[in-house]
């Protein structure tokens, strides 16, 4: 990256950390911080453009969906009247835009106009911090904010929800491993992705063996 385009990557952080101010922990400032970090590395690794992806990263979060009654255009909007303030290329901003409207789980079963390396690095980063101790704790604080039980043996898991039903799950955080979190490792675009899954994978396949045999 040049310069003038680490200007733009820095604001791009400052103005992300304002607008996620007080935002539940899994999908906060540190969230994001930990995404563009993991997406930079990534993108070191594959030879991808470190600028789309730091910028795609940053932004790919700024009003997630569920916190906005399912609303899914607020982020893309937001992104791009921050993103024509920088002076870029509309190529660029079309680049960026793209990626964060199709990084979500959720949209897994829609195919992208443009699957770019740099929307499968993010894809990958952002499912990587779904995943491993991390995701795990993520996934607690999730189902404490949403008030959901921890587990309850008599609510099996269902893992082929179509996009509306997981939208609208109530489901337990123990059932949403095997609705999301395991089934994460095998959606991976990159080298460095997969091998980092499979460790976190193993991780939390660990966890649920402990959490089982500690009920009971
Ligand atoms: P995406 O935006 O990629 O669809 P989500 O916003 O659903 O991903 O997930 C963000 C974080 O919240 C993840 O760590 C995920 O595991 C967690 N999460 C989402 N839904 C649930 C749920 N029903 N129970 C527990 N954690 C959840
Ligand atoms: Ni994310």
């Amino acid at each position: 990256m040049d310069k003038y385009q680490q200007q733009i990557v820095a604001s791009a952080a400052t103005f992300v950390k304002q607008e996620l101010k007080g935002a539940e922990s899994g999908h906060d400032w540190w969230h994001v911080f930990r995404v563009w970090k993991l997406s930079e590395r990534i993108a070191e690794e594959e030879k991808a453009d470190i600028f789309i992806v730091s910028l795609g990263a940053l932004l790919h979060d700024i009003a997630d969906a569920k916190f906005y009654d399912g609303d899914e255009t607020v982020g893309p909007k937001k992104a791009k009247i921050f993103l024509q303030t920088q002076n870029l290329p509309e190529e660029t901003i079309n680049k960026v835009l793209n990626i964060i409207r199709f990084v979500s789980f959720k949209n897994r079963h829609e195919k992208p106009d443009d699957n770019s390396l740099e929307l499968q690095i993010i894809q990958d980063a952002d499912r990587l911090d779904a995943m491993g101790a991390i995701g795990i704790a993520r996934a607690f604080s999730y189902g404490g904010f949403q008030k959901r039980e921890m587990y309850n043996p008599d609510i099996p898991p269902r893992p082929d929800m179509s996009k509306a039903e997981y939208k609208k799950s109530t489901s337990t955080t123990i059932n949403h491993f095997y609705e999301k979190l395991l089934l994460l490792k095998e959606m991976m675009h990159t080298k460095t992705g997969k091998r980092l899954a499979a460790k976190r994978h193993r991780f939390m396949e660990q966890f649920l063996e402990e959490f089982y045999s500690e009920w009971g």
